[in-house]
Formats: structure tokens, sequence, C-alpha cells
């Protein structure tokens, strides 16, 4: 019998127990043996669950159990995951986590630690809710230089522009349902803000490029001022507005990375996406447009994934590959001001031939909203646009929104 931990009984916790008891044979045939969780570790206490013998309250009996050989931590946060797990694995135990957080703020140095002590460090859950991405961008597709990882990585924020701009519901609404469905983290202001999208697309990037990149060095707008008009505008242009985090590699080799809302062309597959689902767009040099797509937060497609990591550490040897990605390059990456873009801009106070004066190059849409124009700009850094829109606001004009367009790359 293998004998595991897991470390929180939350949403995505308490999916790994019910797969290893619903799936239990079929997780028997493939990992050789039957495998139990010895030990859940939460603070609070869940009277009259049938596994409630095996809960504990602390780490201590789980390092001193030497037939512990993996440890599932689904409790979100740095602290104390972070120095729960280095010690786990000082004790020779693989890990695997959920937390995107903490692989965000400190994969770089548990993939260090696990490939010194032999063991596994993987997270395939921590982006993508259930997607295969991780692994199969790590592994099947490096035979590629990636150019561009790009997608929808906040099932929350996904569920809530689906209900407010498809269905009509307002924001409280579609986010208090999108807490009940378990989507949404513990403060939902990391899923409306951005936060959560941006330690995704930090981790995806780190994979692509190799270099660990930071959330806090990423320039990350959420979802709050996306209005039912820039919805209603990139309908009529073809398109609708989606939170999209986004890395590239730029002309001078850095990689530019960012997370917005961002207006997506109906033809680009990502568009189609709604509700809870995310979707990962992979470009390299030779394979071209790769798509990941499936549920991206909730219970059982989240503990999927940590239970698929889960037969991984247990059948598979440890540290047969170099590391996934190594500690941040100094300026591998490109501050966003210079990264090159295109913005759609909804502008008052202002007609065409004004505005072509900030705008050099820019194409008008036709709309019929009264005493607004709105545009689509040539490309320029985002320093460049943010000049020019200053400049028009100096010169009279208003800037009603601003939204950076996504490409077809296809
Ligand atoms: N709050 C996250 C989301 C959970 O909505 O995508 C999955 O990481």
């Amino acid at each position: 019998m293998k004998k595991i931990a897991v470390l929180g009984h939350g949403v995505v916790g308490s999916g790994v127990i019910e797969i290893l008891m619903k799936n239990r044979r079929l997780l028997e045939r493939q990992t050789g043996e039957a495998v139990e969780a010895a030990y859940i570790l939460d603070r609070r206490a869940f009277p009259g669950l049938p596994y409630e013998d095996r809960l504990v309250q602390s780490i201590h009996p789980i390092l001193e159990d030497s037939e512990v050989s993996v440890v599932l931590e689904a409790m979100g946060g740095v602290e104390p995951a972070f120095s729960w797990l280095s010690e786990c694995i000082r004790q020779g135990k693989s890990v695997i986590t959920s937390n995107k957080e903490l692989v965000a703020e400190k994969g770089d140095i548990l993939l260090a630690l696990a490939a010194e002590k032999g063991v596994h460090f993987l997270f395939e859950a921590s982006v993508g809710g259930g997607i295969p991405v991780l692994q199969p961008l790590r592994e099947s597709l490096t035979a590629n230089h990636i150019t561009e990882v790009a997608g929808i990585l906040n099932g929350t924020t996904n569920f809530i522009l689906t209900r407010m701009f498809g269905e009509g519901a307002a924001f409280g609404e579609a986010l208090g349902l999108a807490q009940e469905l378990g989507y949404a983290e513990q403060d939902p202001t990391a899923d409306v803000e951005g936060h959560d999208a941006c330690r995704k697309i930090c981790i995806l990037a780190s994979i692509a490029f190799g270099s660990h990149f930071y959330p806090r060095e990423v320039h990350t707008q959420g979802i709050t001022r996306i209005s039912a008009a820039d919805v209603a505008w990139a309908a009529r242009w073809g398109g609708t507005v989606k939170l999209i985090g986004r890395a590239r590699q730029a002309a001078d080799g850095r990689a530019a990375l960012e997370v917005a809302p961002m207006l997506v062309p109906n033809s680009c597959l990502l568009s189609q996406v709604s509700g809870v689902y995310n979707a990962v767009r992979v470009t390299g040099d030779m394979v071209g447009e790769t798509m990941f797509y499936g549920p991206g937060a909730g219970k059982l497609p989240t503990a999927s994934a940590v239970v698929g990591d889960l037969v991984t550490a247990l059948t598979q040897p440890a540290g047969s590959r170099p590391l996934a990605w190594g500690p941040e390059k100094p300026g591998a990456l490109q501050p966003w001001e210079e990264s090159i873009a295109q913005r759609f801009l909804r502008v008052s106070g202002m007609d065409r031939e004004e505005l072509e004066a900030f705008y050099p190059g820019c194409r008008f849409l036709d709309g019929p909203e009264e005493g607004e124009t709105a545009l689509i700009t040539a490309p320029a850094t985002q320093g460049e646009l943010d000049a020019a829109g200053q400049a028009a606001q100096a010169a009279g004009g208003r800037i009603l929104s601003r939204i950076t367009l996504l490409e077809d790359n296809r």
C-alpha cells in the first residue's frame, strides 16, 4: 500500500479524497498498489466525515512518518505551504500542489530542492484546473522555441463575463454563484483583479522561456472596468472581450508578459470559450498554434490534475530531465511600456479628424452611439499609446475605454 498525505480539506483537497475513493480500483491498477490518504491536514474539524480519524491539525505526524512518500498540497497561499513542502522534500517525500501562488513565487526554489533530493515537485493543477497543459508544454512541445502562450486562465472571471454579457446578470450575482460553485479564490479579489491569472501566466512563461517570472513584475489589470458598451462594440466589430494572460517572445528576445481584458476576434478560438472553461493557446516555431481547453476551476477537474500528478510521482523516476526552469534571469522580462500592441479605444469629445492626429494609421469602427467614436490603433508600444491618450485627453478628448487587441495568430 502507498501512503500519502493531503494538506487542506477545502474544495480541491476534498475532491482529491473523493477521486481516491471513487476511482480506487483504477488507481490501484495504474500504480500497482492501493493508495491511501493516511493523513488529511486541516485546522478545521469535520465531524461525521467517514475518514474523520485521518484528520490531523499539525504537519509533524506527516513529516515523521517515513512511509508517507507523497504529499499533496491544496491549502493555498505561500506560507506555511512553502516551509512545510520544503521540509517534506528534505525528508525525501515527493510533493504535488495545486497552489499557483506558491509555484509563481517559489517554483524555482522548490524545483531545485526536489532535484537535489531526487523527488518529484509537480503542479499540473496550478494552471487551467483540469486541463493538461504544463506537462505537454514541458514535454510534448520540447522540440519548439515557444513564441507565445496566451489564454483564458481564470474560470471565475470568464464565468462572470459570460453571465454578465451573455445573460444580463449583475456582477455581484455572477460572482456569488462562482463562489458557491467553488470556482473563486477565498478572496475573490485575486480573481477579479487578475492576480490569479497573472500567477498562472508566470508559471506558463517560466516553463516556456526557462526563467522564473514574478507576478509583481507583470502588468496586470482585472475585469472591473469592462462595460456592456465595450462588449456591444466588440460584437459589432466581430469579437468579444475576455480576460487574457499572455506571454510573448518579443523581437529583441525578451519575454513580454501581461494580464488584461483583451478584444478577441471571433476568428480566434479563445473567443468561443465560455463559463468556467479555460483555454490556453501555445504557439511554437515548429508546431504552429496548439490549443488546450477544458474546465479551468472546480473541485473534481482540479483534483483530477492533482491525482494525475500523484500517479506520475508513484510510478515514474524523478529527476530524469533538466529542471523545468531556473532562477529569474536579469533582463529576461520586457517592460510592459515597451511591448508592441494595438488598442481598441472609445473616445468622446473628439471627431475622427482630430483623433487621427493622435493615432495615425488608426481604423475607425462604425457604431450607432451618439457622441462617441471607436477606433483600433495602429501597432505601437504601450508607452506610446498611453502618451497619445494623455495628449488626446489634454486636448479635450475623453477616453471611455482602452482595450488591447489579441491577434489571431493563424
Ligand atoms: N479561482 C481560480 C479560477 C481557481 O477561478 O480559475 C482555479 O485556479
